[in-house]
């Protein structure tokens, strides 16, 4: 099984107190020890996915994969994908910061997004960040002033939006028609209009697009790659420009739920690889330097987090509610995306005793924070640890101090050992920035 159609890290098993084990740790005493919630990491898991990817595309020498970090970005992440041979790419520029920070070789990294700041463009110049992806052009324009300022040559793709729907979450679908990211296709030869004429900074080397995310049909990709080869060689035609560089994207899904069926990490390169291959004799176009920005599909699995179940609430002849310490501030894919998640009973998870089906609740003062609809537990009672799967993807890259919050801890486990790679936030955090103004003292 390829590690993003397993629905537990891949070091998940059950110890003789019948307690879930990540890592070669008991989950209850993770829980103990760092205090709920909390998120775990399974270093041996991330590994797995970054190996599987590198083996899959094995036999295309010319592909880089770049981690898209706003799956999951810290310094210890960063640091563990970037010696799996990764590059990154970044959307923000903290982001790009902590990427940095981690020590990453910044012309390893990629910098999208459909707003870069003049602040965020300039640290990326300056940091010679080894590719661009220019979404539009006021982006183009601005760049351009930025490469002069510095006086440096950089390196751009144009991110296109290349029309293609895919079957996901809506807000997940990013290169439809009337997406909000990327030049629409009948802009692009104004664009390079303006690079080799008036934006003698700029250098385009590549194409970039991305269709979407949480993707289950491969053949998406292979409408991609066409549209990205036609470009190409229409721009070859009429700019007598050869681009020698092509970015896929990301979006390789996972198994959130037995339902969930994602092509494994290997029939997605077999795919795009044949794709290339396929496009390139068509179009009569040498194979192209491929990037690919794989972020669910490498952090997901590897993730659980853990809670506290509290308080339960039966209604008459109704639903039986089990609420747990956290909810849709560390994890608000269930309330954005009605995202479905799979969970057992940390401590019971050997046990089918009293099965019951319940509701689970977050904490938040608002209806719509259920985490899990409709879960059968055994005998869910207060103290319980719940670890909730498939969370290290858009978990914590997306959580919020709602309700005034502590925002929870991180650990990273292998080999019977675990590490704090994100602290829990303090309530002093909390308020750490708040400024008390001298009339109201
Ligand atoms: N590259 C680009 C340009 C992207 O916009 C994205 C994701 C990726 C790569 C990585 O896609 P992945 O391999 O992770 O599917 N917050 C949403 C997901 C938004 C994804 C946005 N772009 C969620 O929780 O499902």
């Amino acid at each position: 099984m390829s590690t993003n159609q397993s629905q537990k890290p891949l070091t998940t098993t059950v110890n003789s107190l019948g307690h879930i084990e990540i890592g070669g740790c008991d989950t209850v005493e993770l829980a103990k020890k760092y205090g709920t919630p909390l998120y775990v990491l399974d270093k041996a898991t991330v590994e797995s996915a970054c190996s599987e990817y590198k083996t899959a595309f094995g036999r295309y020498a010319k592909i880089r994969p770049m981690y898209a970090s706003k799956a999951l970005c810290t310094i210890a992440t960063a640091k563990l994908i970037a010696k799996m041979g990764f590059g990154f790419d970044v959307v923000s520029g903290g982001e790009l910061y902590t990427v940095y920070k981690a020590g990453v070789n910044m012309s390893e990294v990629i910098f999208n997004g459909n707003n870069k700041s003049y602040d965020e463009l300039s640290l990326a110049v300056e940091l010679n960040t080894g590719r661009i992806s220019v979404d539009n052009f006021s982006e183009l324009e601005m760049l351009n002033k930025i490469a002069v300022a510095q006086n440096k040559q950089v390196k751009i793709h144009l991110r296109i939006a290349p029309g293609i729907e895919c079957h996901t979450h809506e807000y997940i679908q990013t290169g439809r028609i009337d997406s909000k990211f990327g030049f629409d296709l009948s802009q692009i030869d104004r664009a390079i209009t303006y690079i080799l004429g008036k934006y003698r900074n700029l250098e385009l080397v590549g194409l970039h697009t991305h269709v979407g995310s949480q993707i289950f049909d491969n053949k998406i990709y292979v409408d991609e790659i066409e549209i990205l080869y036609k470009e190409m060689a229409r721009i070859r035609e009429k700019f007598v420009l050869c681009l020698g560089e092509i970015n896929i994207g990301g979006g390789l899904g996972v198994k959130y739920t037995e339902a969930d069926n994602p092509p494994s990490i290997k029939e997605f390169a077999d795919t795009i690889m044949t794709a290339l291959v396929n496009a390139s004799e068509k179009y009569n176009i040498r194979l192209p330097f491929v990037y690919i920005e794989p972020g669910r599909s490498i952090v997901s699995p590897a993730g659980v987090t853990l809670y506290t179940i509290g308080s339960q609430k039966q209604i008459p002849e109704g639903k039986k509610y089990i609420a747990i310490d956290g909810g849709m501030a560390d994890n608000p894919r269930p309330a954005m995306y009605e995202a479905e998640y799979f969970a057992e009973i940390a401590n019971k998870s050997a046990s089918i005793e009293n099965l019951q089906t319940v509701t689970i609740a977050g904490k938040f003062c608002e209806s719509g924070d259920i985490l899990i609809k409709n879960i059968q537990l055994p005998n869910p009672e207060k103290g319980d640890i719940l670890c909730v799967f498939n969370t290290g993807a858009y978990n914590f890259s997306m959580a919020s101090n709602y309700n005034r919050v502590q925002k929870p801890a991180m650990v990273l486990v292998n080999n019977s050992q675990s590490d704090i790679i994100v602290y829990r936030e303090t309530l002093d955090d909390l308020i750490s920035r708040d400024v008390i103004l001298d009339g109201l003292e």
